[in-house]
């Protein structure tokens, strides 16, 4: 099992707005977050994240998966550009990509994503929507160490919210989206802290 490591350096992956991108710069600007954002990559040129790195001098990098033969090949180079900055934890910040063997296992138990539901509860897609349509009475958001198997790797942190029935989806989205930009830096925190380790499927805290 490959514990926690000294390495502060993170890569921040996204594929758009980059608003929980933004709670992570913030965290580290005010120090609740001890650590350096090496690079941000998304895979769209026009990911709104991209200007909000850039605005605070944090490097980028566009990598176009339509560019690449495979999703091997594509997983390739990104291994390639976050290595060659030393990163030490991949932060899946709206990543809208499935991750291939070779890249999770390139960066074992340093990867975390953050999903706006309460896994197990509504993996993939538009994780706020199935949760309303499904009719819940409390949704959330879930921070976890990214294994092969899609949402389903170790829990590091979740939040509730109270889902009412005047809610539309778009108020269920905001809603939970304050939560991930509350416990996304919070959870990179622990993670980069140490005193932890994985049992299982559990996420253990010493
Ligand atoms: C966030 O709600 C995040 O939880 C979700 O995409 C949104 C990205 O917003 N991620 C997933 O659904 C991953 N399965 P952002 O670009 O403003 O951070």
């Amino acid at each position: 099992m490959v514990g926690p490591s000294k390495n502060r350096r993170l890569g921040v992956l996204i594929s758009g707005r980059g608003s929980n991108l933004q709670s992570i710069i913030d965290a580290t600007e005010t120090g609740r977050l001890d650590a350096t954002i090496a690079v941000v990559i998304a895979n769209k040129e026009d990911a709104g994240g991209l200007e909000r790195a850039r605005r605070v001098g944090v490097d980028t990098a566009v990598l176009k998966h339509t560019s690449y033969e495979s999703r091997e090949a594509y997983d390739g180079a990104l291994i390639n550009e976050l290595r060659r900055r030393d990163v030490g934890l991949v932060c899946l910040a709206g990543f809208m990509r499935l991750l291939s063997v070779r890249f999770v296992e390139a960066f074992p138990n340093r990867i975390v994503n953050i999903h706006p539901s309460l896994l197990p509860a509504f993996p993939g897609l538009d994780g706020q929507g199935q949760a309303w349509t499904h009719g819940v009475k409390v949704a959330g958001a879930t921070v976890h160490v990214v294994t092969p198997e899609l949402d389903a790797g170790p829990i590091v942190l979740q939040a509730t919210v109270p889902v009412y029935d005047t809610d539309t989806p778009e108020d269920l989205a905001t809603r939970i989206l304050m939560e991930e930009h509350r416990i996304y830096p919070e959870a990179i925190a622990i993670i980069l802290g140490g005193g932890w380790r994985i049992e299982g499927r559990r996420f253990l805290r010493e």
